[in-house]
């Protein structure tokens, strides 16, 4: 067998080209009179850029009062309450005394649009010019709408999820994590939810990335079980959605993969069992940082046609995001087993030490351990065991996607509503 490598952008089918910016591909010949297309063996071009500046440690808080201009006007946004029951809200308003600041709690998991358009109220009658998420994935996130809408010139707000207007440039903005799971921390994006349209849409663009974000590992000692077990999941999904494809030559991008894949499976237990050790949460949070922070899908094909899904799933029932994932994850793995089942073997060798069997029997293995791992932080991974009304499910969620033009999610383009029919069928 020997290898020839043509630069035959002409060849490349459609959906690479379009998106890829694939240069050259690799035909392996065997005794076969046809060439044989095994896989694309160049890392894709790429573009990397990450401003945030991160504060990670024990007392970190400490901090703010040196990253935010003296002469700001700062709305500090939270949730529901976790963090005037764990010391955080101290720490925070103690930083904050030389500030002249307003506060904005409530604002719920799935960071609520209509919640959130009475925060822009008060940054527009307040002059507010600096914006502090103190929260989870949700308060940073509703807090990255805030920052695009407050400078947002349209009419509506809401066309910035609904026509996906990306965000160049949004009022300033810090967060301190109170809990990892999302990575948005970290990266640009943003997930909101409108529950009077059962809708649950995102957004992003360079002006979103938070100007720096403070990670204290000890305010995980405060996390439930439930949202522990639903960070490491998060994170997990957010690996497995940006290395799951198809094997690319990008050796290093796959080794990051896997070791946060591998200390993810070695941090959970410990976690689930005592959040207060420092080195396991301090392990736990790093990895969900690193894990949606741009690096690891640079320069090879994404997929993240789960997440398309499970945000789906949250907008219907609102079960909680990770878990969503969880149910989606196992089923489209075994759907896309063909496309995906040397990385899922690769993974399967490297993460679980699956190394017995053929290629298709270590690929189901592992789906097999992924699930498991899920299991063993008590999630489960059935649309049945969190909603009884889950008949007609795959269609309303088939047919969602349809009509917003998503009929070719994954890195195949082969996510039709069809297979989100099947997959979701799937899994109840
Ligand atoms: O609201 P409070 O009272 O603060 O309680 C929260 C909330 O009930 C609680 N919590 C947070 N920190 C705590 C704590 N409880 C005790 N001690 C602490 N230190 O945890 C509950 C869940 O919080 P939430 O912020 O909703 O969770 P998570 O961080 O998982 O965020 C989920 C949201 O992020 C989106 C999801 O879709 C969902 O809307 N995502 C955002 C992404 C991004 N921007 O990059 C990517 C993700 O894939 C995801 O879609
Ligand atoms: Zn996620």
């Amino acid at each position: 067998m020997f290898r020839i490598i043509y630069n035959l952008d002409d060849k490349v089918p459609n959906f690479i080209r379009r998106e890829q910016k694939i240069l050259k591909h690799t035909f392996y010949y065997s005794n076969s009179i046809k060439p044989v297309l095994l896989n694309y063996t160049i890392m894709l071009n790429f573009e990397l850029q990450n401003p945030v500046k991160i504060f990670f440690g024990k007392g970190e808080i400490a901090k703010l009062n040196t990253q935010i201009p003296k002469d700001a006007n700062i709305l500090v946004l939270y949730g529901g309450g976790s963090i005037k029951k764990n010391g955080i809200y101290e720490q925070v308003t103690a930083a904050l005394k030389d500030y002249n600041y307003t506060e904005f709690g409530g604002i719920p998991a799935n960071p609520e649009y209509e919640v959130l358009m009475d925060a822009l109220a008060i940054i527009k009658s307040e002059k507010i010019d600096f914006l502090l998420a103190v929260g989870g994935g949700s308060v940073i996130d509703g807090t990255k709408f805030l920052a695009s809408a407050a400078l947002y010139e349209g009419d509506e707000p809401w066309d910035i999820l609904d026509k996906g207007i990306r965000t160049e440039v949004g009022m300033p903005f810090g967060t301190v994590l109170t809990l990892p799971a999302t990575g948005t921390e970290m990266n640009s994006g943003s997930v909101v939810s409108r529950r009077e349209l059962g809708e649950k849409r995102g957004m992003g663009g360079p002006g979103l990335f938070p100007k720096f974000s403070i990670l204290d590992p000890t305010v995980v000692a405060s996390i439930p079980q439930r949202q522990l077990a639903n960070g490491v999941t998060d994170a997990f999904t957010h690996v497995m959605e940006q290395y799951m494809t198809y094997p690319i030559g990008a050796d290093l991008q796959d080794r990051f993969a896997e070791s946060i894949m591998s200390s993810l499976v070695a941090t959970a237990p410990k976690l689930m069992g005592d959040a207060s050790d420092y080195t396991t949460s301090a392990n736990f949070m790093w990895c969900c940082t690193m894990a949606l922070n741009g690096l690891i899908q640079k320069g090879v094909p994404n997929d993240w046609a789960i997440h398309a899904i499970g945000h789906e799933l949250t907008a219907l029932y609102g079960i909680d995001h990770a878990r969503t994932l969880a149910i989606i994850a196992p089923r489209h793995y075994h759907h896309f087993l063909d496309n995906k089942k040397e990385k899922l073997a690769q993974y399967g060798e490297r993460v679980w030490n699956i190394t017995e069997g053929s290629i298709t029997e270590r690929a189901k293995a592992a789906i097999a351990k992924t699930e498991a791992f899920f299991h063993s932080m008590d999630i489960p991974t059935r649309l049945s065991d969190y909603t009884d009304q889950y008949h007609g499910t795959a269609e309303k969620v088939s047919e969602t996607l349809r009509e917003r033009g998503w009929v070719a999610l994954g890195e195949h383009k082969a996510v039709t509503p069809e297979a989100v029919r099947v997959i979701v069928e799937g899994s109840y």
